[in-house]
């Protein structure tokens, strides 16, 4: 597969290169939402029923895992555009696959936190949205049919305890509607992951 070399001003703003946070000097400010909390979106009714529903699933007080795989279930079987939907949890030095579903299964069910879109958004705790994964350098490939991605961490603060990815078959399929719905979820996920007392990363550590 060719991949085109980002323009020179994409080079400048990061993309293309996985930006690591030095100790003396971090590339990337964190966080934005020091609080860590949900921010404020206005969810379509499809998208804020499904916010809903993952609420109350957290309430209920579901196992982070069952939480997970319920998780991706409903935005796969709910959001056609959705093809495939994963859940990566940071374990130490890498992301490993807890929950997943689509038509078929990744290799990549553990991904180094330097290596892919994946590593990216977990070492940075920002959202990734890649409109045409043929375009940039940082995509590790799973599927021949994936066109776009999209990667939210799931993040309390400056922890990151892991990430929901999602894969559509088409083209720019994301957009800042999809980024705010899949933040929500990813906020309740977080919720029930510091409930567990799940270790994730320090940003900047
Ligand atoms: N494309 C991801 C790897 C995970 S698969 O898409 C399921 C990445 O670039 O990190």
């Amino acid at each position: 597969m060719t991949r085109s070399v980002p323009p020179e001003q994409d080079r400048e703003r990061g993309i293309g290169t996985l930006r690591r946070p030095s100790p003396a000097r971090p590339v990337v400010e964190w966080p934005r939402d020091p609080t860590g909390g949900v921010k404020p979106v206005n969810l379509s009714q499809q998208h804020q029923e499904s916010v809903d529903l993952v609420r109350r699933w957290v309430e209920e007080g579901r196992p982070f895992r069952q939480l997970c795989q319920d998780v991706v279930s409903h935005l796969r079987a709910r959001y056609p555009h959705y093809n495939w939907v994963g859940v990566y949890m940071v374990e130490g030095p890498v992301l490993r696959l807890w929950a997943w579903d689509g038509p078929a299964p990744t290799q990549h069910v553990e991904i180094p936190l330097h290596s892919g879109v994946c590593g990216w958004a977990a070492s940075t705790g920002e959202t990734v949205n890649v409109p045409d994964v043929n375009q940039d350098p940082r995509y590790l490939q799973c599927f021949l049919q994936t066109r776009s991605e999209l990667v939210v961490p799931i993040r309390q603060g400056s922890t990151v305890f892991g990430e929901i990815d999602i894969d559509s078959d088409t083209l720019a399929a994301f957009g800042p509607q999809d980024e705010a719905f899949v933040q929500a979820i990813c906020d309740l996920l977080a919720r029930r992951a510091a409930d567990e007392a799940l270790t994730g990363r320090t940003l900047g550590a």
